[in-house]
């Protein structure tokens, strides 16, 4: 079926799990003052314990071994690093990833940490975050301090998580922290993001990291209906929010915008292209594309009919990610590296039987195997996500677990996809 090297795994992000937000001096993030604000988060939901990982994190990563998966994906907090996202390094910070390390190793599982999965060091914050080209560079030095301690154990080190939705949902459009409201001059953002990539990149491999990728967030634009301008307005949209993520990496420069980049300095395209081991590719559904509106975007987004939705209302396209990941190759050929399916998951109600995530699941590795029968290199699929967990904006209300886990107690229960993704695995490896 897979081959027996295919990577199986799970993901998580440090701030949706951990918890313990001022504990052993991590500093405070974007997310934290984000989820103070009223109204920012469903239900004034707060991060302040999540799934209190951080204090029961040697049961998570039993967890993960019960599964027999080969890899872990999680991500690695700045502000425990670094609490004001600069200067020299929290040491109790890096002890905990450490530990995780270990324990990981331990258990024989590879460890994939992300550097950044959207919790900006606030102090970085109030000095203009991504729209401060500064950013990048501070970023690449939080990046050398984490290599410097953790390089020897590392599999796969990604650095950014999802700059797309940084650029558009915490800058664009404010439904994430920071909440900016900035359209289209949020523009900087991910300019600044992908030198941040690049310059880690390099920071990384001068402190021995093996392997580097970036995971992206690819959600296809379908034209809602055949007329030219919904077309010409997906081709809109897959630029600027797909392409422009993965051209300036794989190509070394951007797709035509048709906007303004006067923040593009030269010889940065060189830094952001510097060469890169994987691809990291977080899928969840394509987006439907119309004719823009008049608030100024060069499209406008339509739900897509047709398909069965989950808890979020997400369709569920599993079609969707072959297609994705033949476009990529059509799109990036010899120069696209190998692929990893950095997420890939859904939320459903709360129930411990949860056979429509089953469906899910086997729905999409099934997408992942035909798009290798096309001969595309993929090397590894990871769920999203081990447990439940704080779903920004929407709080604790997501389910998206292969486990449950009940806030009041903290008591961690798999689901019956647990079960089902470590049977597969067991006979694919
Ligand atoms: C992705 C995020 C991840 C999680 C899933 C549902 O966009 O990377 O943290 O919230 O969506």
């Amino acid at each position: 079926m897979f081959p027996p090297d295919f990577q199986w795994g799970v993901a998580t992000s440090a701030y949706q799990i951990e918890g313990a937000t001022t504990e052993d001096g991590r500093g405070p993030s974007t997310w934290d003052t984000f989820c103070r604000e009223p109204g920012r988060v469903r239900d004034g939901h707060t991060a302040d314990v999540a799934c209190d990982h951080y204090h029961r994190w040697a049961e998570d990563l039993d967890l993960i071994a019960g599964l027999g998966a080969q890899a872990y994906r999680f991500s690695i907090a700045w502000p425990r690093v670094q609490p004001t996202g600069s200067g020299s390094a929290n040491p109790k910070g890096l002890d905990f990833y450490d530990r995780l390390v270990d324990g990981l190793a331990a258990r024989g599982v590879a460890a994939v940490p992300t550097l950044y999965h959207w919790d900006l060091p606030q102090p970085l914050e109030d000095e203009g975050g991504w729209m401060n080209r500064d950013t990048a560079h501070r970023f690449a030095e939080y990046a050398a301090l984490v290599a410097e301690r953790l390089a020897d154990r590392v599999d796969l080190w990604i650095t950014l998580n999802e700059p797309m939705v940084v650029m558009s949902y915490g800058y664009a459009f404010g439904l994430y922290a920071p909440g900016r409201t900035l359209m289209l001059d949020a523009l900087p953002t991910a300019h600044h993001q992908l030198l941040a990539h690049g310059l880690a990149a390099t920071a990384l491999r001068a402190e021995g990291a093996a392997r580097i990728g970036v995971a992206n967030h690819y959600t296809p634009a379908w034209p809602a209906g055949d007329g030219p301008e919904d077309v010409t307005a997906a081709v809109a949209f897959d630029a600027l929010l797909n392409w422009q993520f993965t051209d300036p990496i794989l190509l070394g420069r951007y797709p035509g915008l048709g906007l303004d980049l006067a923040h593009v300095r030269d010889g940065d395209l060189e830094v952001i292209a510097a060469p890169i081991d994987a691809l990291g590719v977080n899928y969840y559904n394509p987006t439907g594309v119309a004719a823009p509106d008049d608030d100024g975007l060069p499209f406008a987004i339509r739900d897509l009919k047709g398909f069965p939705t989950t808890g979020m209302g997400w369709p569920v396209v599993p079609d969707g990610l072959h297609r994705l990941l033949v476009d990529l190759r059509e799109r990036y050929g010899a120069a696209l590296p190998p692929v990893y399916i950095t997420e890939s998951g859904c939320s459903y109600d709360e129930s411990l039987d949860d056979t429509a995530r089953i469906g899910f699941l086997n729905a999409h590795i099934g997408a992942v195997r035909a798009a290798m029968n096309d001969g595309i290199d993929v090397r590894g699929y990871y769920v999203w996500s081990l447990l439940d967990n704080f779903e920004w904006a929407e709080g604790y209300h997501p389910r998206f677990g292969l486990v449950h886990v009940d806030y009041a107690t903290q008591k961690r229960t798999p689901r019956a996809s647990y079960a089902w993704y470590r049977d597969l695995i067991a006979a694919c490896s």
